[in-house]
């Protein structure tokens, strides 16, 4: 049993609508964005859990949405815009490279699993690279996490 699987599974759920109230639509959509990618870790894990069966394809298909959201993420951020409810930091902008870099770099984590994951032992090894890689940026990016 991973100790890190339950934190992280929380910490999605709880998270799950800290955007309502957002009126500026870009905001909006980056938030969806992240939401999107916590609902995808939230399947890996519970599934790694077992509070869901172990079905390699769903897992699979998680992974890459979590590559596809993470990878449209440069996208959505791209534009300074902000709102009362935005937890960016405004560095974000003065760093732009190096958040791409983060998000690429959880693009790659993403892909790579949706190539590989076989078996719940490799759902269970997800967990941490995926977690160090939402850490990574929100550490520096995000106001609160
Ligand atoms: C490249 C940087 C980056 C990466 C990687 C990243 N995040 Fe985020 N995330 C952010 C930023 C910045 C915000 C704050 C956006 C805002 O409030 O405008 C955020 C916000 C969120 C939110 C809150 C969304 C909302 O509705 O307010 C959740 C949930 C979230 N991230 C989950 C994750 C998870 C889970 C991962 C890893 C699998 C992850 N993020 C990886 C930058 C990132």
């Amino acid at each position: 049993m991973n100790w890190r699987i339950p934190i992280l599974v929380t910490f999605c759920a709880t998270t799950a609508l800290a955007h309502s109230g957002v009126k500026n639509p870009a905001v909006l959509a980056r938030m969806n964005g992240m939401s999107a990618i916590a609902q995808n870790v939230k399947v890996l894990g519970t599934m790694a859990k077992g509070q869901i069966a172990f079905d390699a394809a769903t897992a699979q298909e998680a992974a890459a949405a979590i590559a596809r959201h993470s990878e449209a993420s440069v996208t959505l951020f791209a534009p300074q815009e902000t709102d009362p409810h935005s937890e960016a930091r405004a560095m974000i902008w003065d760093n732009f490279d190096d958040f791409t870099d983060k998000a690429q770099a959880l693009k790659v984590i993403g892909d790579e699993l949706a190539g590989s994951i076989r078996t719940l032992e490799d759902v269970q090894g997800a967990i941490d690279p995926l977690g160090d890689a939402c850490t990574a940026c929100h550490t520096l990016y995000r106001a609160k996490h």
